[in-house]
Formats: structure tokens, sequence, C-alpha cells
């Protein structure tokens, strides 16, 4: 397959001006590691979300999931609710943080945590919910919460795909306990890696802006007015994983091009995408509410046992597809007791990503769909 030609699944849609402001950060700026830049990123993004939240910028979404656990002081052992059907991030994240991540089964018509799966998985040790924000849907936000404080459980929201999002008129992440994004090179926005952890809770806070420096105390205070600590005292586990000011300079383009240009792209091409197939009657597709979300992959179902021949269909066409996600239970790391979730491995079976991102043309997705509707016919 020519590489030239292919419509590609997802891609970082960057320019001159990310170029430019990184180009900034080298020449004028001249300090490439966290700073005030940061800073203007983590203000920039609390004020998009309209929240009171703070927002504090790590170097990956996974770094920001692995760090919301920590600030939570649980046990080694102690356990976390979480879809079987999400990235390897947040299954690593949970084990990297000492905890143990319990594989939960999702409703199908969402792909978002079952919590009547989720309750008959709690015991003693069950300690937080990890909800995935799947293809930036959030499934009932208000029985998740209603599920963790009937259960005493924190929340970790994944949004990794949900930046943008728009849940009970509210942007995603200025509801909830603590909520995690990702701006890796494909999300909604990208700072060519990159996430963030927003929470109101004060120790979270700290926690994390400490640990994201190593856990020297109070060191993001003084990065972010261009000082540094060089007497100071570590209480706890640290780690590197502040953002960088390259990375944040990424970020601050991306932001101010979202709302104009990336978000209307990314809707249009849902609603197109689902006007079109509707009608496919082996297809089966998610809710069509792109005036809320914003739209970070497009799944579909395939019903009838064709998800791969119809991949491989694609394929031949120069069409790039992918499957989110190969569930985690099944992987050697994580199953427990080889137990099987029968939904969730019947949903990822018919699961295909169909190619979104803003650079896609309306010629190009409509060669896809004709493509679809051809292998349907
Ligand atoms: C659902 C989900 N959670 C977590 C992550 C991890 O984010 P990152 O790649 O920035 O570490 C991703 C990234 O793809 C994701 O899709």
């Amino acid at each position: 397959m020519s590489e030239i030609n292919k419509i590609r699944l997802s891609k970082s849609v960057v320019g001159k001006d990310e170029a430019d402001a990184v180009s900034k950060i080298i020449i004028e700026n001249g300090y490439l590691g966290m700073g005030a830049p940061v800073q203007e990123f983590e203000n920039k993004i609390q004020a998009y979300l309209k929240t009171d939240n703070k927002v504090i910028c790590v170097n990956s979404g996974t770094a920001a999931l692995h760090l919301a656990l920590m600030s939570l002081n649980l046990d080694p052992g102690d356990e976390v609710l979480v879809q079987s059907l999400t990235f390897a991030a947040c299954f690593q994240a949970i084990s990297a943080a000492g905890l143990k991540p319990i594989p939960c089964e999702i409703y199908p018509e969402t792909c978002t945590i079952d919590l009547q799966d989720a309750e008959k998985r709690i015991t003693k040790k069950t300690k937080a919910i990890m909800p995935i924000h799947y293809a930036s849907r959030t499934g009932d936000l208000d029985k998740i919460y209603e599920f963790a404080k009937k259960h005493n459980l924190r929340v970790i929201e994944d949004a990794a795909h949900a930046f943008g999002t728009i849940c009970k008129e509210k942007k995603v992440g200025s509801l909830g306990d603590i909520t995690c994004f990702s701006f890796d090179g494909i999300k909604n926005i990208t700072s060519g890696e990159g996430g963030a952890i927003v929470t109101k809770d004060p120790a979270v806070i700290q926690y994390c802006q400490d640990a994201r420096l190593l856990g020297i105390q109070k060191d993001t205070e003084k990065r972010v007015t261009g000082n540094r600590s060089w007497e100071f005292d570590i209480k706890h586990q640290g780690y590197r994983f502040h953002m960088s000011n390259i990375f944040a300079a990424i970020g601050l383009v991306q932001l101010s091009r979202l709302d104009n240009e990336f978000k209307p792209k990314r809707q249009q091409l849902a609603t197109q995408y689902y006007s079109e197939l509707q009608n496919i009657t082996k297809i089966q597709l998610f809710e069509n509410d792109f005036d809320r979300i914003l739209p970070h992959i497009f799944p579909i179902r395939i019903l009838n046992s064709k998800r791969d021949a119809l991949r491989q269909h694609l394929l031949e066409n120069n069409i790039e597809c992918g499957i989110h996600y190969y569930p985690n239970h099944l992987l050697s790391y994580f199953k427990v007791n080889n137990e099987r979730l029968s939904i969730t491995e019947e949903v990822y079976s018919q699961l295909l990503s169909l190619p979104l991102h803003p650079e896609i043309t309306n010629n190009q997705q409509e060669f896809i769909i004709n493509k679809i509707k051809q292998f349907f016919i």
C-alpha cells in the first residue's frame, strides 16, 4: 500500500503555527523544560473548560492517570474497577500505581462501564472506579457518581478521548472528582505528547504538582516563575512526569484552533458517516450526538461476523481502519483467573474504527463510505 495515497485512520494536524511556537521557545525563551508556558497552557485549558478546577499538565495521558491514582494514597493491591475494553494505558497506569485493575463489562450501546457488572466485582479492597469516556461519550455520569458514592469509591474519569465534549451543558473536566486528559499526537488537541489532571481536591493538586517533578516540594510554584528549588524536602515517591515548554507551546496553538477548526470538522465528518451508514442493517452505530460530543474516534459495530473481511476490503482500497480495543482481560499480564467477559469479547469482535481526523477531505470520506456500501451490497 502506498503511504502517500493511504487515507489514515488518525493523524496529528499541525503546521506552521505550531512550528513557529516551538521555534520561539527554542530561540527566544531558551528554556525547554517546565516553565511559564506550561502554566499558561494550564490556565488556558482551565478557561476553555470553564471551571475553577485546577489543571496540572504532565507528559502523557498515562502519566496523568498514574499520578491521579497515586494521589489517592491507597494501599498496595487495592482494586480499581475499569472496563476491559480500553487502551492498555489504563491498566498499566493502575498497576504502575501498585493497584489491581479489575476488568469489567461494558454496555454495548455506549462501550462505557457496565455498573451492574462492576457492582458484582466489589470487594473490601475496591477503592476507585475509572470510567473511560469511550469514543468521547461519558455514559451516564450521574449514575457513575451515584455508584461511587454508594460504594465509597474515588472516581478517575479517563477523558483521553473527550477533550471538548459537553455533558449536562458543561465541559468534561468541569464536572467530576478527578479527570485525566491525553494530548498525544492524535487526540482532539495534541501537545506532541502530553496529558493533564483536572480536579478541585487540594490534596490531589498538591500531590500531582510535586510528584510530577520528582516529589520535590513546591517546585512547580518556583519553576513557573523561572526559578527552581535548591534546598528542599521530598516526602514521597516522585516521577519525571512534568510537561515541557515545547509541548505546552504546541498545545497552546492547538487549543486556539480547536473550536473553529478541529471541532466543526470532526463533528461534520462524524455526522456524515452517521447519516450515510445508518441504513445499512449489518452496521450498528453509536448514538448520533455530535452536537455535544467532540468525536476522537468513529467506531462502528459490524454485526454479520464480517468485521475482518470489511477491514481487509478497506485496506485493499488504501483506507486504514482501527480496532479500539483488544480487551485487557485477555492479556497475559492482566487476566484474572482466565475469566472471560462475553459482552466485551463479542463487541470487540465487531468493532471497527473508521478514519477520523480534521484533514480528511469530503471526497476522501465519500470514497470511504462508497467502499463500505459496496462491501454490503
Ligand atoms: C482511553 C485512553 N486512555 C489513556 C490513554 C493514554 O494517553 P497517552 O497516550 O497520552 O499516554 C489513551 C491514549 O491513547 C487512551 O486512548
